[in-house]
């Protein structure tokens, strides 16, 4: 039996990882079967955050672990709020947010921006997948679709936001796509 142990409890991200991995023969388990994750994300960088989740349950679980953890950096604003994208800004909605960011963004001619995504998966090894989403800060919010930064971040392929994009476009584009493709190729050399 392979089993694999997804550090998250969101259900959307465990169905993602479910649609991956259980048509190469894994059984899928994730937080919400057992507890959720309480770890301090003290790393510099995605790639030690990610590492930092999958590390603290490895020795938990005998089985591949893999976390994730992903972000916007704004390179106008210091490259804020990369790792701390999550928690930007806390007690405001992302509507609010993106506005606040429209607002600290005003006069900046630089307006490139990049959506990061770490994988981190732990066999006998650790390995970290990790995916760039290259674009830039809009001027406004466009959008419904996607979530958190979706409406303000505007992609160089499509000339849109985010959030005018349906999930299939901004799956072959995005920084978690990118990253999950890698992931992909890895498991697939490792079942040969
Ligand atoms: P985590 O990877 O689940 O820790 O989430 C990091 C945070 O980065 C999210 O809560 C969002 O604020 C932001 N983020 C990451 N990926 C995306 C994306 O694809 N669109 C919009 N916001 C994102």
């Amino acid at each position: 039996m392979k089993d694999v142990m997804i550090a998250s409890g969101n259900s959307n991200k465990v169905k993602e990882y479910k649609e991956i991995l259980e048509p190469l023969g894994y059984v899928v388990h994730d937080l919400k079967e057992t507890k959720h994750l309480q770890v301090e994300e003290t790393g510099a960088t995605f790639g030690e955050n990610a590492l930092i989740k999958a590390e603290s349950l490895k020795d938990i679980y005998d089985m591949i672990v893999i976390a994730d953890d992903s972000g916007l950096e704004i390179e106008a604003l210091d490259n804020q709020p990369g790792i701390h994208s999550a928690r930007f800004l806390e007690g405001y909605d992302y509507k609010q947010k993106n506005q606040i960011i429209l607002e600290l963004m005003k006069d900046k001619t630089n307006r490139k921006a990049r959506f990061v995504c770490a994988i981190a998966l732990i066999d006998d090894q650790r390995h970290i997948f990790e995916g760039v989403m290259e674009g830039s800060i809009a001027y406004e919010a466009k959008g419904e679709n996607g979530f958190g930064y979706d409406p303000i971040f505007m992609t160089k392929e499509y000339g849109l936001t985010n959030g005018q994009l349906t999930s299939q476009q901004k799956n072959e584009i995005s920084h978690r796509g990118k990253a999950t493709k890698l992931l992909l190729e890895y498991l697939k050399g490792k079942n040969k």
